[in-house]
């Protein structure tokens, strides 16, 4: 009831919010591999957020720049009864990757990272998120083909190209990164690419 209240409002107000048929496939691999601590780029209001923490018995890292969105996030996930499972860190994510990527603690720590925030940085974060990763861990990324942008690269505007060549290059070093095993590029909606950390 929650979730449903969360989708709609951020719909209407045009906060992008994970899509259905990938909402679906994100929980799927939550259900499956029952993280104990989940990393997500990018919390808007926190709609996969309460999504993820329904489906699991572990807790979550999220993070957003965006004050009100995070304000919201942590009311809602406060309503949802998840307050003590959840932090929500405002400030940019690659400020905070590298952060706590020089924390010992953090690394080899998450055994799920949720990739869904600013595409343009995928290809920055992705060395230092498998590094976050645990052995076994699942690095999962919503977005990746933008739009069909990544695969047609001629109907995109200039802007829009420049996003969707530094996606280009993400989702190369992603399929072929070495310390990435079963990597899958699963062409729904927007695209996601799925591995697990060897
Ligand atoms: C697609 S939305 C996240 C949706 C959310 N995961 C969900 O499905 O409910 C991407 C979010 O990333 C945030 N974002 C964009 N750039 C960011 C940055 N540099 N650091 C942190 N958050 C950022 C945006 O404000 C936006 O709320």
């Amino acid at each position: 009831m929650e979730e449903l209240y969360i989708k709609d409002s951020a719909n209407t107000r045009g906060v992008p919010i994970i899509r259905e048929q990938s909402h679906k496939i994100l929980m799927q691999y939550v259900k499956k591999y029952n993280p104990k601590h989940i990393l997500e780029i990018g919390t808007a209001v926190g709609y996969s957020a309460i999504a993820m923490l329904s489906s699991c018995s572990g807790d979550i890292i999220t993070i957003e720049h965006n004050s009100a969105l995070a304000a919201e996030a942590t009311q809602n996930l406060s309503d949802a009864g998840f307050k003590s499972r959840a932090e929500i860190i405002c400030d940019d994510c690659m400020v905070q990757i590298a952060q706590m990527v020089a924390d010992d603690k953090y690394n080899n720590y998450f055994d799920f990272i949720f990739l869904d925030g600013p595409k343009a940085q995928y290809l920055g974060m992705l060395e230092g998120l498998v590094m976050l990763l645990k052995s076994g861990g699942v690095l999962l990324a919503d977005n990746v083909l933008f739009r069909g942008y990544v695969k047609n690269l001629s109907t995109a505007t200039k802007r829009y190209k420049t996003i969707a060549l530094r996606l280009k290059k993400f989702i190369d070093a992603f399929m072929s990164h070495t310390d990435l095993i079963g990597t899958e590029l699963i062409d729904i909606e927007d695209g996601m690419a799925f591995a697990i950390k060897k």
